[in-house]
């Protein structure tokens, strides 16, 4: 069986790579760090679709800060693949301008860097006043262009992993913890 088979074959065993508790208690931290670096500034928090909704429900819950706002972007770059096919698409753009704002971009999982080089490059472009990255996920043994994250949740082995938003074709977004497939 191909691994793509394997993943999509019900009886799929997965494997707790980050449980509930951890996560939580990881944004926790990144919640009060954010908080400490923004106090007293506005800060509009743009979540990227669809895989980091649910990161930035409960991350923009830990920030403790009285002018948050939210914004969404839709991008894709992987199909029903577990490889990064390089080519992003914006399926989705922000609903407002960020010119002269601090923008925090939340995404769920940095591989390659592709999809985030090319949000850099297209955010900057808008000339906000602050841009900086908050990804729950860094697979530092992928990475194929270097970009700047300021805040890490936790780096992880190169292996796919799915849940708490993170999906394998559309699959297994509402798991509430961080999975690895074992076939
Ligand atoms: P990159 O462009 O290779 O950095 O990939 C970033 C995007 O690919 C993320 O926003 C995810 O949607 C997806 N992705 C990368 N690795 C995984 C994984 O292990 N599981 C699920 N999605 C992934
Ligand atoms: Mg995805």
């Amino acid at each position: 069986m191909s691994e793509e088979e394997q993943i999509i074959d019900s009886r799929t065993e997965l494997d707790v790579l980050l449980s509930e508790e951890q996560i939580q208690a990881r944004i926790k931290e990144l919640g009060a760090e954010i908080a400490r670096k923004y106090e007293g500034e506005d800060l509009h928090v743009i979540t990227v679709l669809k895989g980091s909704v649910l990161f930035a429900a409960d991350l923009v819950r830990a920030i403790d800060n009285d002018h948050l706002s939210m914004d969404f972007i839709g991008l894709s770059s992987y199909g029903a693949s577990t490889k990064s096919s390089g080519v992003v698409r914006m399926t989705l753009d922000l609903s407002e301008p960020i010119t002269g704002r601090n923008v925090l971009i939340v995404e769920d999982i940095i591989d390659t860097g592709l999809t985030m080089k090319y949000l850099l490059q297209n955010l900057r472009t808008r000339q906000p006043k602050t841009l900086e990255v908050c990804t729950l996920l860094h697979k530092p043994s992928n990475t194929t262009v270097e970009v700047d994250i300021e805040y890490i949740g936790f780096t992880i082995p190169n292996e796919f992993v799915i849940g708490y938003g993170l999906d394998y074709a559309e699959r297994f977004r509402n798991v509430p913890y961080i999975g690895v497939v074992r076939g």
